[in-house]
């Protein structure tokens, strides 16, 4: 693969490569002092996002920068898009100044593959409209398989607004291929439609859904992706998908709690959840998005080093 655009062209070998690609990172990250590796000295990284961020942002960032790569953010509200510079226009003049790795987030579905195709060098896309989030699916997969040491018939619910999120899309399509029987619950206007044809199971009901689920994954409500159509009401939604401790008790002795973050507490997620130290993976998800997204940056520019590796 020359890009990273999705996780629905890898195979399952190809996803667990990249997860212990990532594994040699882990170590390297929680050194005490210099956390730094220069596989990728020279190489020019320039993370454009057209559509806000902390984590992915900063972790490409850092990423980048523990590999040794020159790392570029384009500013874009400071950018000519502002002055009605096109999409392509903009990644062909990226690419003219020989960057070696394009990270893009944009809002449009589809707009990573758009770019893709017009440039040199490797693109990964660091989320897509309501498409794709390839890194974040497979930090996910990467901390399931860390807490849970295996996928083959683990039961995951992923939970809330399936409709709008990349997230969920790309975690249905990573975790179904890797074994993993996955489970979508939410209001009916948030599921979208056929989705069934993925081989999820849908649910209505969340105390349904997460019955005896090992991994429960609550998604934020994305509003704004819900312009002219339908918002719930915040507290309507919470009292029937918000999950709170009483209702985590459904699932899996040993359940793990997930959320690809940002978190709207109080309204998918209870703070006592959130924070509980023993079900609770969500800082742990951020600490592998670097060493995902480190072990991608290294793995996708390897023919362009000379390197022979990907899987
Ligand atoms: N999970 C995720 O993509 O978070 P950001 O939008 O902060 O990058």
């Amino acid at each position: 693969h020359r890009h990273l655009l999705g996780i629905a062209p890898l195979a399952a070998h190809e996803i667990l490569f990249l997860l212990d690609e990532a594994e040699r990172w882990v170590a390297l990250n929680r050194a005490a002092a210099v956390k730094h590796d220069d596989s990728l000295a020279g190489l020019t990284q320039i993370n454009a996002f057209f559509e806000n961020s902390t984590r992915t942002l900063l972790s490409f960032e850092i990423a980048g920068k523990r590999l040794g790569a020159d790392v570029v953010n384009m500013a874009v509200a400071q950018s000519s898009v502002k002055k009605g510079e096109t999409l392509i226009d903009t990644a062909v003049t990226l690419d003219a100044m020989h960057a070696d790795m394009l990270v893009i987030r944009h809002q449009a579905s589809g707009a990573v593959q758009l770019i893709a195709d017009k440039v040199d060098c490797p693109v990964l896309n660091a989320g897509d409209g309501q498409h794709e989030h390839p890194t974040q699916a497979l930090l996910d997969a990467l901390t399931i398989r860390r807490r849970k040491g295996r996928f083959e018939g683990l039961v995951v619910a992923i939970c809330g607004d399936i409709m709008h999120s990349r997230v969920a899309r790309s975690d249905i399509i990573a975790l179904q291929k890797l074994g993993a029987h996955v489970r979508i619950v939410g209001p009916s206007t948030l599921i979208p439609p056929h989705i069934e044809a993925l081989g999820v199971e849908v649910f209505h009901d969340l105390d349904k859904a997460i019955s005896g689920a090992d991994v429960v994954m609550m998604l934020r409500l994305q509003t704004e992706r819900m312009a002219g159509g339908f918002i719930p009401s915040l507290r309507e939604y919470h009292a029937l998908f918000g999950l709170t401790v009483e209702k985590l008790k459904l699932a899996a002795d040993d359940v793990l709690v997930m959320h690809p973050g940002p978190l709207n507490r109080g309204v998918e997620i209870d703070s006592a959840v959130a924070d509980d130290l023993k079900y609770s993976a969500i800082t742990e998800q951020v600490e592998m998005g670097v060493a995902m997204r480190m072990a991608c940056l290294d793995v996708l520019t390897r023919q362009r080093r000379g390197v022979k590796g990907w899987a």
